[in-house]
């Protein structure tokens, strides 16, 4: 290996990969890594609720540096919430137990017209300040990453109130009224612009759309509707810092999803990460995709597994993570096997290369 590659620090390694270029080792993080299945995060919830520490940058800093200080990933998610946007433009929000709750959803046009485009520094300024405060905690050196929902999956909360299986209101609304369902993605892709520009401005070295729910859209809705929306937040902020865009059981949409204009493209296990890459071509990099289920399998199905899907992009172009967020439950030390292999695989003809 030269020394120009052993001295790259975690910010070049993980831009590197968004830029879609070979490594000499991959960058591996985990979705919602700092969540239930740590100690340490549970012992620190039982004292505070959850949008508590949201809105406290001393907590969210700290939970937010759990995953970092305990597993050594290669990047840091700012603890927060999709959710927390939604609040911001209007809506009360309640995040207990049974998942989220929006008590007073948007069913109406004239529901639509009362949402706030907010000012991110001032109702979301307890995010802009963790954001701040991690980047001076955790060094130059380590990538810091701000995110936010994708236009749909925050229009099928803000509309379904809930988690729902199938999403029935939300797609009645947007089949009944399309064009007061396009006023709320309008409302929402202006909102998530700021948002976004104000995390990217607060220090974050790369941001993540999630759009957990797009695979419940057939292709020509998704066409319509939530790819023009999430279209226009990548190219508004897309050259600051790169975008990922993490889309959930979309392999149907595939082809759609490749033209959002996202420097990287996260996706869920049911995506070979080399069929995937093949169809996008070189220019877009890849993010994913262990089933965050395999993490309660034996170490060496982890091992296996996780060498699998490496081998499957060589090194290039790849952000080494789960294909969704990590399960309360999960064995820390399988969430560390998972970590540790991903960093220690190493790409010797990668580094060769440089
Ligand atoms: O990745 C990270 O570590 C950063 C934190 C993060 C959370 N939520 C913390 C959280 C991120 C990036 C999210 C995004 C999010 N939130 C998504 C998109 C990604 C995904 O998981 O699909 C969605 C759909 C939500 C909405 C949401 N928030 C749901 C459905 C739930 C309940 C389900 C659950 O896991 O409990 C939440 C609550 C939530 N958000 C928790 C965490 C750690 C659990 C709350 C707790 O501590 O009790």
């Amino acid at each position: 290996m030269s020394t120009t590659t052993v001295s790259l620090n975690r910010k070049e390694l993980f831009l590197r990969a968004c830029h879609g270029e070979a490594l000499p080792r991959v960058p591996v993080w985990m979705m919602r890594q700092a969540g239930r299945y740590l100690p340490e995060y549970r012992e620190l919830r039982a004292k505070h609720a959850f949008l508590e520490v949201c809105k406290t940058p001393d907590l969210a800093v700290e939970v937010s540096m759990q995953p970092f200080r305990r597993l050594g990933v290669d990047a840091i998610i700012v603890f927060s919430d999709i959710l927390i946007q939604a609040e911001a433009m209007g809506l009360p929000l309640e995040l207990g137990d049974t998942g989220p709750n929006l008590p007073e959803p948007v069913r109406s046009l004239d529901a639509v017209k009362k949402l706030r485009n907010f000012d991110p520094e001032k109702e979301t300024a307890f995010l802009m300040e963790a954001i701040r405060r991690i980047v001076r905690t955790a060094g130059q050196e380590v990538p810091v990453l701000g995110f936010a929902a994708a236009p749909w999956t925050l229009s099928c909360y803000m509309v379904e109130g809930r988690t729902n299986e199938g999403f029935p209101t939300v797609k009645s609304f947007l089949y009944s009224e399309p064009t007061s369902f396009r006023e709320l993605l309008h409302r929402i892709v202006q909102a998530t612009i700021g948002y976004l520009k104000a995390q990217i401005a607060a220090g974050a070295a790369a941001v993540q759309l999630f759009d957990t729910w797009c695979g419940e859209l057939a292709l020509p809705d998704y066409w319509e509707f939530a790819l023009p929306a999430v279209q226009e937040v990548i190219s508004a902020v897309r050259g600051k810092v790169p975008v990922i865009y993490y889309t959930k059981a979309s392999r149907h949409l595939l082809s759609a999803v490749a033209e959002s204009g996202a420097d990287v493209l996260s996706c869920d296990w049911r995506v070979n990460l080399a069929e995937l890459h093949a169809a996008v071509g070189p220019k877009i990099a890849l993010q994913g995709n262990l089933d965050p289920a395999v993490l309660f399998a034996p170490q060496e199905y982890i091992r296996e597994t996780t060498r699998g899907i490496l081998g499957q992009l060589g090194g290039v172009g790849h952000i080494l993570n789960l294909g969704h967020g990590i399960l309360p439950g999960t064995p820390v030390e399988n969430a560390q096997t998972f970590i540790t292999t991903g960093q220690q695989f190493s790409f010797a003809e990668n580094a060769e290369a440089k």
